[in-house]
């Protein structure tokens, strides 16, 4: 860290090695008893590995599993997937969402082929290089699949190293510092255990609201609910504190999600994906599937957000910008 940062609060937490052992013994016992039985828990393949961490990134676990499951029927193995065309990896991707990770996964999978002859490497930091791979992704196929004992953050660990080793949510810890806590936490030869059992804590018990503090494995252990029951709050039924006025205020006065263009580009991919392999679709068919309410005068309209997720990759348009198709 930078030292001449100051610290307004104390980041040395766990204090003493008996106690982190207590606490990571405490947590792997939980998770053996708790954890649930995953299918990519099963695995160590890496490839396999990388579908579940893209999937999951913005999707909940249940709706993955089935996903899961007919992706790897699909599309087997790394071979398989970058040889397929876009457009097949786009339709197996249907009731995800968030399309661009199917054709950020495929552009992984193609560079793993040709660029480390079809071997993945095995540390974050030559992960990273990867097309589509960011900080978490690389740290957790690592972990995951190469059994690296290695940090890494998503909103769950995040919120769990935080409330243990720091405070309460609004407690500030900077990305940072709490990277560094939590790789210093990680306890050797177990890291992959004890990164499953941290975001399994996170799912399961150390939820954003109404945590499940009475049957928490590390209670005893956590500053957070030290603070909560030492301030006599109620913390069986503890909310986080609302948001700051200005970040509510931009919450609310947001566009409802069914104007947005995200949610228009969904319904555009979702359009194309009916179609057999192949076939084109006229933007005057496609225009009334997308907008209810669709007029001649929305072409233009229609037409910029078609450019945009034709950019992205995501679709095709004809020359003449008269049809679209899955690419
Ligand atoms: N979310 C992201 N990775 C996960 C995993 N390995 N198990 C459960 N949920 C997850």
């Amino acid at each position: 860290m930078n030292s001449t940062q100051p610290t307004t609060f104390s980041v040395t937490f766990p204090s003493n090695a008996e106690q982190l052992a207590r606490i990571q013994q405490h947590l792997i016992d939980w998770f053996e008893a708790n954890g649930r039985d995953l299918p990519w828990r099963r695995t160590r393949d890496p490839y396999r590995v990388l579908v579940s961490e893209i999937m999951l990134q913005q999707t909940q676990v249940d709706r993955v599993k089935p996903k899961y499951a007919a992706f790897l029927e699909q599309f087997p193995s790394l071979e398989a997937l970058a040889a397929a065309t876009p457009g097949d990896v786009i339709r197996a991707w249907a009731g995800l969402g968030y399309n661009r990770r199917a054709l950020n996964l495929q552009r992984t999978a193609q560079a793993v082929i040709n660029d480390h002859e079809g071997r993945f490497p095995e540390t974050p930091e030559a992960l990273r290089n990867l097309p589509g791979i960011g900080p978490y992704t690389a740290g957790a196929v690592a972990c995951f699949a190469f059994e690296r004992d290695v940090a890494f953050m998503d909103t769950n660990i995040r919120r769990v190293v935080q409330r243990l080793f720091v405070g309460p949510d609004d407690t500030g810890a900077s990305d940072r510092e709490l990277i560094r806590i939590a790789e210093a936490a990680v306890p050797q030869g177990r890291g992959w255990i004890w990164n499953q059992a941290i975001m399994e804590l996170g799912a399961l018990i150390c939820t954003a609201s109404r945590p499940r503090c009475q049957i928490c494995p590390l209670r005893a252990e956590c500053r957070a609910y030290a603070a909560w029951r030492t301030a006599d709050q109620d913390v069986f039924n503890y909310t986080p504190p609302p948001k700051p006025k200005a970040a509510r205020a931009v919450a609310e006065s947001k566009t409802p999600f069914t104007s947005t263009s995200r949610y228009f580009r969904g319904r555009t991919v979702d359009t194309l994906r009916q179609l057999e392999p192949g076939h084109w679709l006229a933007l005057a068919e496609l225009g009334p599937r997308v907008k209810p309410d669709w007029a001649d005068a929305d072409r233009e309209w229609l037409l910029t957000l078609l450019h945009g997720l034709a950019a992205d990759g995501l679709i095709e348009l004809d020359e003449a910008g008269d049809q679209a198709r899955l690419p």
